[in-house]
């Protein structure tokens, strides 16, 4: 059985102060579904010092494990402060930074040689999808960000609808369902029955309290990545209740 996961992404928010909220986020965590929480790298440390019990995560590293590259922050660095996953291919890495599969895929073997767990996120736009391309985007997205060696331990994956992130637009059960059997389909056929079972993956895209728990009922959905949602404890517990809930 796959652990559930509700996943956080605090994008670029949060001020020390932000830290107040773990502890009720960590409360919520006792129950069957793992709990990560993705703050600014500034608080990578002290979140993982604060929160006993969540599981921290960096939201980018570097494809190097260390050098000239000022501004940028490896796996070594993100795992010596205290995390234990990071998040690689986001969307908005993939926009703002011109970030490929290609770079994606180097940074994930970065992040596995530092001993961390990637959330790899793939997902397309809106023309892609009205152009009826999705599966065709998602499956390239997979072939070539996720490198050899992914095992349900190293790597969680996010499908994460471009159009549904940070929008509160998002797609029905059934286009969740379509595309979450699609990747696991295709992760079986490359690495595996066993293993391409065990890769917990997740749903993004404008997830909130009121429609967690439909989404957390399709098939193939072992969880959550959360942006704005998982920022306040009000908003993040009642998520991380209803994947308990779902685990059952
Ligand atoms: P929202 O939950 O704010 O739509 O963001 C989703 C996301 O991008 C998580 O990585």
């Amino acid at each position: 059985m796959r652990t559930k996961l509700a996943a956080g992404n605090w994008k670029m928010n949060g001020l020390k102060a932000a830290l107040s909220e773990l502890g009720e986020m960590a409360a919520a965590a006792s129950g069957p579904a793992e709990v990560l929480i993705c703050p600014p790298v500034t608080l990578v440390a002290a979140a993982a010092d604060a929160a006993e019990g969540l599981a921290i995560g960096g939201q980018d590293c570097h494809a190097k494990a260390s050098g000239a590259h000022t501004g940028d922050v490896s796996a070594a660095m993100l795992a010596d402060a205290g995390a234990e996953y990071v998040i690689l291919g986001h969307s908005e890495r993939r926009t703002d930074h011109d970030e490929h599969d290609e770079d994606v895929r180097a940074k994930c073997e970065a992040a596995w040689d530092a001993g961390l767990k990637v959330v790899l996120c793939v997902g397309e736009s809106l023309e892609e999808r009205e152009a009826s391309n999705t599966l065709d985007i998602i499956g390239g997205q997979l072939a070539k960000s996720i490198p050899d060696g992914a095992t349900g331990h190293n790597l969680v994956v996010a499908y994460e609808p471009i159009w549904a992130i940070g929008t509160g637009k998002v797609p029905t059960t059934d286009q969740i369902g379509e595309v979450h059997d699609f990747m696991r389909a295709r992760l079986e056929k490359r690495f595996g029955e066993g293993v391409g079972r065990s890769v917990r993956l997740l749903y993004g895209g404008s997830v909130k309290p009121s429609n967690a728990g439909e989404i957390f009922a399709v098939s193939n959905v072992d969880g959550a990545l959360v942006g704005g949602a998982s920022l306040k404890a009000a908003d993040f517990v009642p998520i991380i209740e209803a994947l308990n809930a779902s685990a059952g």
